[in-house]
């Protein structure tokens, strides 16, 4: 055989070679935790579907927004269980509700030294565990939904959010919730819109934990279809013009050419969410021996930076922030 005269294999000889040509990384400054505040709890309660994880009390969330701040961690994003739900999701926007209470009092403890999100969504404060009122045929009713997610918005900003993530995926709700905070003399508050959220199977151990799952019924009225890109760049583009302060796409792993799109069309910040069901299945396959869990999930996150995530939320911010290698 003749030799080769090209050998890429120099560059990732030894260890050394191997980080000075590295051409991705993941700070943990990247990193977003998502963290599930319960109205009612004294102690963390473990989610059975999602190892690792917990339901915490208002104090437990608080010790965990200090370990971010220590590990390096980005931000967290809060989720809500209320102590009572009705149909149209009322506790969302209760000031003594569990992700106010909780944003203060992580304000109070860490200062500005983490990014504080919110999520804005109804799902886990109706009764039906649908995203917001239904109308007579029992669709979610749009316009309401988006009525309830200004309230939201604007009982989060005077808590003390950084930024709201509405992730409800209702028409015109990332220009409510603008116009909404500005009107309410929270104009430093940022929106994340999730811009391409899929009506996607890997959410199922986040309604478990987030006790969001519906009674009846599923969100592919108004979530993306798994199958459409183009529809994904068309909502990427909306939110943007609405006045998104970044944009994301959810879920992450089956989804990373929608990240890489959402990256080329747009100078606005891509953050991606690496959601329960891509975190729980790695967590699974390792409990039984048939893969290094660290070493996958570190991958998966990495995966998702590469395809041009600026953040990735993930259940495994923490563990990743402390060992983060690279
Ligand atoms: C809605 C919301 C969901 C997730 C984040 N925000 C669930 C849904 O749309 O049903 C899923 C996140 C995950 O699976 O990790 N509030």
């Amino acid at each position: 055989m003749q030799p080769p005269d090209r050998r890429p294999r120099r560059l990732r000889r030894t260890p050394a070679l191997r980080r000075a040509f590295a051409e991705t990384t993941v700070p943990a400054s990247a990193l977003v935790l998502p963290v599930f505040v319960a109205a009612d709890l004294d102690e963390p309660v473990p989610v059975a579907s999602l190892p690792g994880v917990f339901q915490h009390s208002v104090a437990s969330a608080v010790r965990l927004a200090e370990d971010c701040v220590a590990a390096g961690v980005g931000g967290v994003i809060l989720f809500g269980l209320p102590a009572v739900k009705d149909p149209v999701g009322s506790s969302g926007w209760d000031p003594a509700g569990p992700v106010p209470r909780a944003l203060e009092a992580m304000r109070a403890a860490v200062g500005e030294e983490l990014v504080l999100w919110a999520d804005v969504c109804q799902c886990e404060y109706t009764d039906h565990g649908h995203c917001g009122p239904l109308d007579a045929t029992g669709q979610v009713d749009n316009d309401a939904a988006v009525e309830g997610y200004v309230r939201d918005a604007l009982a989060y900003a005077a808590a003390g959010a950084d930024l709201v993530a509405p992730s409800g995926m209702m028409d015109g709700q990332v220009a409510a919730i603008r116009r909404g905070l500005d009107a309410d003399g929270a104009a430093h508050v940022g929106v994340v819109a999730y811009a391409a959220k899929y009506a996607s199977a890997f959410y199922g151990p986040f309604r478990d934990a987030a006790g969001s799952s519906m009674v009846s019924g599923d969100r592919a009225g108004h979530q993306l279809d798994p199958a459409n890109a183009r529809e994904a760049a068309r909502e990427l583009d909306l939110d943007a013009a609405e006045g998104a302060d970044a944009l994301m796409v959810k879920p992450a792993l089956a989804y990373l050419d929608v990240v890489a799109e959402a990256r080329r069309r747009h100078a606005l910040p891509v953050a991606a969410y690496h959601v329960s069901g891509e975190y729980a299945m790695v967590r699974a396959a390792a409990d039984r021996g048939w893969l290094d869990g660290e070493a996958a999930l570190s991958e998966s996150v990495l995966s998702i930076r590469r395809a041009g995530a600026d953040l990735v939320l993930t259940y495994a911010a923490l563990e990743l922030a402390r060992g983060a290698t690279r």
